[in-house]
């Protein structure tokens, strides 16, 4: 019960990936709709659905062919749920229950964000009684959460911003300076021409035992910021800006981890995950300053991707221990990140 076929289309990304034991990826397709999308400066929903129902047959097609596996060799079709945009949730969901219906196969429903964690483990060979109680964090344009994971599907949530998203607040200060979007690449490229103690920054959400994200206070400085400067903006100046502001918002996420950590000892490693855990600058702050094994995902399973879908999958399978669990096919999409009883 070990092959999974993973299918995700939750926002601007369509792709299908096979993986092995929720760890070995056997092929990985990925469709970025981002070019489609650039002119409105964000993702257009109705676009995007559009976009993903001309596509996610070839996409899926294309991971089997790669994987050279047929869809009778599949043990089961793991799918995104949510949270996503619903009109492109839907075009997945009905697409992997078609499947699963003609094929006979189960069909999980798959958390997202969650998943994004497991992206940090494809590839890795690390055994699980190294790894598990893990930290996770999930920073991305859409969360910044942190978890406690006893095992690969318990995540009982920590931590999360009550305003904007740490990659979000990327996003936002590259739009105020012109940069474009994504926000995050163009900011770390300029950076490393910077310097990070040029502008003082405010610190928010300073104290570590409190486990919430803020991120909506240092974008309004950065706001403040701009109006007192001269346009253009000369670029030495640019440079000591996205310095500045990027070692603040990476700070927080590395003083929050920090405060997990002394919260939970028990953890035995830290898993970082989503668009945000690309950034080289990140991986180095929590390399140096974290005393646990930290896990990074490799470049390709950073932002969306259907490797991460099916590598959980495998994980709510085998816990389920029998296919069974999944034949039923009756349940919804969800647009917003779900919190379940594990909250804490
Ligand atoms: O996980 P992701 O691809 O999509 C979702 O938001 O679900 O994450 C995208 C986010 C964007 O906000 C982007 O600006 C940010 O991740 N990002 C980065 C970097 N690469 C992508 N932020 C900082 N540094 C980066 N190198
Ligand atoms: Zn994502």
């Amino acid at each position: 019960m070990g092959l999974i076929l993973g299918i995700e289309s939750s926002c601007d990304e369509t792709a299908a990936a096979v993986v092995e034991n929720g760890r070995k990826v056997h092929s990985s397709v990925i469709a970025t709709q981002i070019d489609l999308h650039k002119a409105f400066g964000g993702v257009v929903p109705e676009i995007a659905a559009r976009a993903h129902l001309q596509l996610i047959d070839q996409i899926v097609d294309e991971a089997l062919d790669k994987a050279k596996v047929t869809l009778d060799q599949i043990d089961a079709i793991a799918v995104t749920q949510g949270p996503g945009l619903i009109g492109a949730l839907l075009v997945g969901i009905c697409y992997a229950k078609g499947m699963a219906v003609a094929s006979g196969k189960p069909l999980i429903p798959i958390n997202h964000v969650e998943a994004h964690i497991h992206g940090a483990m494809l590839g890795l060979s690390t055994a699980a009684e190294e790894l598990y109680p893990c930290l996770a964090l999930v920073v991305s344009g859409g969360h910044t959460n942190i978890y406690l994971m006893p095992d690969p599907t318990t995540f009982q949530l920590l931590a999360y911003s009550i305003d904007d998203a740490c990659g979000e607040s990327f996003d936002k200060v590259s739009k105020l300076f012109g940069l474009g979007y994504p926000g995050g690449p163009v900011i770390e490229k300029l950076a490393r021409a910077g310097d990070p103690r040029a502008y003082a920054m405010p610190r928010m959400m300073e104290q570590k035992d409190k486990l919430l994200f803020s991120y909506s206070g240092l974008k309004t400085y950065m706001v403040n910021l701009r109006q007192r400067l001269p346009t253009p903006i000369p670029d030495d100046v640019l440079g000591h800006l996205c310095a500045s502001f990027q070692e603040e918002a990476l700070g927080q996420l590395v003083r929050k981890l920090e405060g997990a950590y002394t919260l939970h000892p028990e953890a035995r490693s830290i898993l970082i995950a989503g668009g945000v855990a690309a950034n080289l600058r990140f991986r180095h702050l929590v390399h140096e300053r974290i005393g646990i094994p930290a896990y990074f995902p490799q470049l390709q399973y950073c932002s969306d991707n259907a490797a991460m879908i099916a590598a959980l999958g495998y994980h709510h399978l085998e816990k389920a221990g029998k296919a069974a669990t999944f034949m039923n096919y009756n349940w919804d999409a969800f647009s917003r990140y779900q919190f379940t009883d594990n909250m804490v």
